[in-house]
This record gives C-alpha cells, structure tokens and sequence, in this order.
C-alpha cells in the first residue's frame, strides 16, 4: 500500500462525520448512517484503489450501498485491497447527541481482513504494554491482574472498560470483586478498545461482547498502535453457527488479532461526529465546519491526529469529488 493512501482515507471518514454530525440530536438514526454511508461511497470513489468491502452495511440485498462484496475505488493500477466499514459507528449516539460515535474504516491488502459475520463477539483488547499478556480464555482476574502488573498499577487503579448493557452484569460483578475500576459506555465499542492503547483516556483494558464487524475495526486500529485484541464469536442460534462455519471460523474459538488482521501492514481512520477521548467531534462554524481525526499505519507504527477546516462556501455539500 502506498503511504499516501492514509490522507486519502481520512478524507473518506471526515466526509461520512460532515455529514451524518447534521443528524446530531435529530432522534433519526437510520438517516444519520444513511448520511455517513452515502458520503463514504463517494469519497472511497476517487481514490486509486481496488477495495472490496469485506466488512461492511449488510449483503448486498440488505443494503443499498457498502454491502458486502462491494467493490470500491476507481479501479485503475490501484492497489487490491480488502475495505472494513462502519460509516457511523454509535448510530443511537448521534440520535441522542451523546459523546463517541465516530465514522470510521480500516483496509488491507486484499485476503488479509477476516470476513466476520454480524453477530456478537467476545472481546478483549490492550494497549501496547500488556501485548501478549491477556488471554481471554483466563479469568477476569488474572487478565486485571496481568494489566496491572504490565502497567505498574495496583489492581485497584486498572480501569476497564466495557458497554453498558444487561448481559454484562455477571462481567460487572466480577471486576467489581477484584477491585478494578469501570467506565462504562453506552455505544460504539470501538473507539473503547482504541482508547486502551492511549494512556491519557485512563482506560487499560477493554471486556465484554459487542457486535463482531466493530471487532475486527478495532483489532486494525490496535494492530497499528501495537496493541493486543482477541475475540471470540458468539453465534446465538444453529442458523448463525452455520454462518460462522461459512466463513471458515470455528463458533467459540479464539481469534487472535494476526487472523483477524494478517500481514504486516494495515490503515485505520476514524473521524470523531460527537466528542471522544481523543478528538473533538465535528463542529459547525458558519462559513467552514472542524473535524479531528485519527488516522494510522500498521507497516510505520506512524499514528496521526489531523484537525481539518471545511469551506462549507466552497464544499457546500461538504462531498468532494475532485481534490480539495
Ligand atoms: P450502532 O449500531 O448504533 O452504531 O451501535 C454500535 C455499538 O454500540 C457497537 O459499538 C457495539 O459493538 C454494538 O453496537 C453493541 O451491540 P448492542 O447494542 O446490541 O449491545
């Protein structure tokens, strides 16, 4: 992959954030990823590229635009790559206007991104300093206690982080016992498991199940920050078993990051639509709009935040089609 096409993928993230922060608050969240989508699909177009969508909006039956299968760019002599999307990441967020949802893709060379179904996902995910030493086959304690040691904390101070919901109550009792700290969020589990690689967000570890697409996103984003990520599919029924078979993944087996991400290379980018740990989400200034984005490579470890300044004057629909 050509180092340049990280500054062509964030324009692809910051054009889906423009666009669906429009919807913020709105209590429309289906026309908020509508927006990202749509916006995403142009931009991923005028790039010199060979993508398929590999993770993505649904098959192509059930979506009209970044289904699975897809293919994207303007084809050319452009590298083959495999493309993981979730155009807004935290639809009910944005709905709501609460804090992190983001839009947000990853890409590599073409076989090397795992096709996960959309279903739910163990998960467990670290920064750089605990790499190769949390197994989520162990206990919660002995992952706590592991992150702790790793980052010269007491167990007390180790703060995970995990979503909000009904099915982690037991999860939540557990880490509660051992005395470790919680955040709990309310949606978009992958920006959480970035977050641990970052120590100023005072989160070490991520736990607990969310949806397996935004697993494999994080497992992008960590494998360019140097982190760990291990999942687990969750299929809840024979039809979903099936589906994980289909695919080549054993349902309940461990998935370490190198099989969700192979190779040595790999780009993530995100923009942030509502504020986050790491960036402030979009804001609307009159005459331009701001965006902060991350965006990283796997090959160089380079991880940079762009902040950008939008002429809604020149770029009225805030899409571009040619260079800007
Ligand atoms: P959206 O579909 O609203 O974007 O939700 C995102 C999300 O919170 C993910 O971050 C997470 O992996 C998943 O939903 C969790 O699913 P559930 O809400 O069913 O627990």
């Amino acid at each position: 992959m050509e180092r340049s096409l990280s500054m062509e993928l964030v324009r692809v993230t910051e054009a889906a954030a423009l666009q669906s922060a429009r919807w913020v608050g709105q209590g429309l969240k289906n026309e908020a990823d509508d927006a990202a989508t749509t916006a995403m699909r142009t931009v991923f177009d005028t790039i010199p590229m060979n993508g398929t969508v590999v993770i993505g909006e649904g098959e192509m039956d059930e979506a009209p635009m970044l289904y699975i299968g897809e293919e994207l760019g303007m084809g050319d002599n452009g590298p083959n790559l495999d493309i993981a999307v979730d155009p807004l990441e935290g639809t009910t967020i944005v709905a709501k206007g609460e804090w992190g949802a983001i839009t947000v893709l990853g890409v590599a060379d073409k076989g090397n991104l795992l096709h996960a179904p959309d279903m739910y996902m163990e998960k467990i995910a670290v920064g750089p300093e605990c790499k190769g030493k949390v197994d989520i086959t162990k206990s919660v304690r002995e992952n706590l206690e592991a992150v702790a040691k790793a980052k010269g904390k007491d167990i007390t101070e180790v703060t995970v982080t995990l979503l909000d919901r009904d099915r982690h109550s037991e999860l939540i009792k557990e880490i509660r016992e051992v005395g470790a700290r919680i955040k709990l969020i309310s949606n978009g589990d992958v920006n959480a498991a970035i977050n641990t690689a970052f120590d100023f967000t005072g989160v070490d570890i991520l736990l607990g199940s969310g949806g397996a697409p935004e697993g494999v996103l994080a497992a992008i984003g960590l494998k360019c920050l140097g982190g760990d990520f291990q999942g687990v599919l969750l299929p809840e029924d024979s039809e979903q078993e099936a589906r994980c078979r289909k695919m080549g993944i054993e349902p309940n087996t461990v998935i370490p990051l190198e099989e969700m991400v192979k190779g040595d290379d790999a780009i993530y980018a995100a923009t942030a639509v509502t504020d986050n740990e790491l960036m402030k989400g979009v804001q609307f200034k009159g005459n331009y709009a701001e965006t902060s984005s991350i965006v990283m490579r796997a090959k160089s470890g380079t991880v940079r935040f762009i902040n950008g300044r939008h002429s809604l004057k020149k770029k009225p629909d805030l899409v571009v089609k040619d260079e800007d």
